[in-house]
């Protein structure tokens, strides 16, 4: 058990707690703060978000102990909230929830939007909300309920707040508190000023993170091509990088080090990261070692990942590439790691990997898959979401 200190609803909360537990169990179960509701459990459908430090965080994958020497809100706590209040007024105007199991969420988030955009087309307002499913409404009366009460010119008459946006969308403020310090992880990779630093800059113990609590995937893909041409093939930086979805290099490669920029969408979350890859090649093991972090100054997330790769003969036409990718995220996107979610994309596009590699190798890609840089990586994602978007449907309607 750890001891955390958190301000919820403004009331001060002392309690002990499994480091595993989560901040939606945590609200629901210890605090009996059951508005709360609880769909997906996997981050996907936005019906636990709460307000952490006044930011829109999903409390089904937020673990309670991180938020020690956080302000917590829930939507009891928005009871007299006067941005609420008209949103609820708009809500029962307009329609917008029928069963109400999204509703507590949906608020959360449109009072997010209401006060950080003010003013918002439709189209930017069912963009703004995709982070939160509801099964029943269409979402019509949702979007008119927020954009009515946008439309009561309510910037001068809402109360001011400056820090929205996801949880982990802005700079890491000043540590307030020692507790808080851990909290708020500040950019690990991004040198100030956005400049792109070498892996060989990151420390020996962010690198010992990302070995001991990184998401892992071990994959083995077979190439109908010998194991010297695969080990060949992946000496080239810059086709390797072409068979990733979504990356390219952004400077040529040089002695095993190169630039360049990965575009990845999660949930309602576009991050472009730009970053730097180095690599380390053993011929005599056919064994190599990929290091890359990369920053998204957009969504102030940190990646870092290390990939291992070791080339095994098959027969004299054909190999084994074993893969062990190790990654770890840290801000905005964080959010997504214990949800299972990013796994999920990091999986399918280790597939595309290995369906391009050896298209690559076998001079079909042009004719088997678009070129690298149209193809949309939030598309896998999405396909990933919705894997998890039919399960959570299923559950509530045989519920
Ligand atoms: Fe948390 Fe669905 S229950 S996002
Ligand atoms: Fe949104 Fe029912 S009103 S899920």
């Amino acid at each position: 058990m750890t001891k955390v200190s958190l301000a919820i609803n403004g009331r001060q909360i002392e309690a002990e707690v499994e480091p595993r537990r989560n901040l939606a169990d945590f609200l629901r179960e210890d605090q009996f703060l059951t508005g709360t509701h609880i769909g997906c459990e996997h981050g996907v459908c936005g019906a636990c978000t709460v307000l952490v430090d006044g930011s829109p965080a999903r409390s089904c994958i937020t673990y309670a102990v991180a938020c020690d020497g956080a302000e917590i809100t829930t939507i009891e706590g928005l009871e007299k909230d006067p941005v609420m209040a008209r949103l609820r007024a708009a809500f029962s105007q307009h329609h917008a929830l029928q069963c109400g199991y999204c509703t507590p969420g949906m608020l959360i988030s449109a009072s997010d939007i209401v006060t950080r955009l003010q003013q918002a087309d439709e189209a930017r307002v069912r963009r703004e909300l995709s982070g939160n499913l509801c099964r029943c409404t269409g979402y019509v009366g949702i979007v008119a309920a927020v954009r009515a009460v946008m439309a009561q010119g309510g910037a001068a008459a809402i109360e001011a707040r400056s820090r929205r946006g996801p949880v982990g969308a802005h700079a890491a403020s000043t540590p307030s508190s020692p507790s808080r310090s851990t909290r708020t992880q500040p950019p690990a990779y991004a040198a100030p000023g956005g400049e792109v630093r070498a892996p060989s800059s990151v420390t020996v113990e962010q690198w010992r993170a990302v070995e001991t609590q990184g998401i892992e995937l071990v994959q083995s893909i077979e190439v109908a091509h010998s194991r010297e041409e695969t080990w060949r093939f992946l000496s080239d930086l810059d086709a390797v990088t072409r068979c990733i979805p979504g990356a390219r290099l952004t400077t040529a490669p040089q002695d095993g080090r190169a630039q360049g920029q990965m575009h990845v969408k999660l949930g309602p979350i576009v991050s472009a990261f730009a970053g730097y890859l180095e690599v380390e090649r053993e011929d005599a093991a056919f064994r190599g070692v990929v290091r890359g972090a990369g920053s998204d100054s957009k969504s102030a997330s940190n990646a870092r990942g290390i990939i291992v790769y070791t080339v095994k003969p098959l027969s004299e036409r054909s190999a084994q590439v074993d893969i062990t990718v190790k990654f770890l995220l840290t801000g905005a996107l964080a959010q997504f790691s214990r949800s299972g979610l990013v796994k999920d994309v990091a999986d399918h596009i280790t597939r595309m990997f290995a369906r391009n590699l050896e298209a690559s190798m076998s001079g079909t890609r042009d004719g088997a898959q678009p070129d690298h840089a149209t193809l949309d990586a939030g598309a896998l994602a999405r396909a990933a979401v919705w894997k998890r978007i039919a399960g959570f449907f299923r559950r509530l309607f045989s519920s």
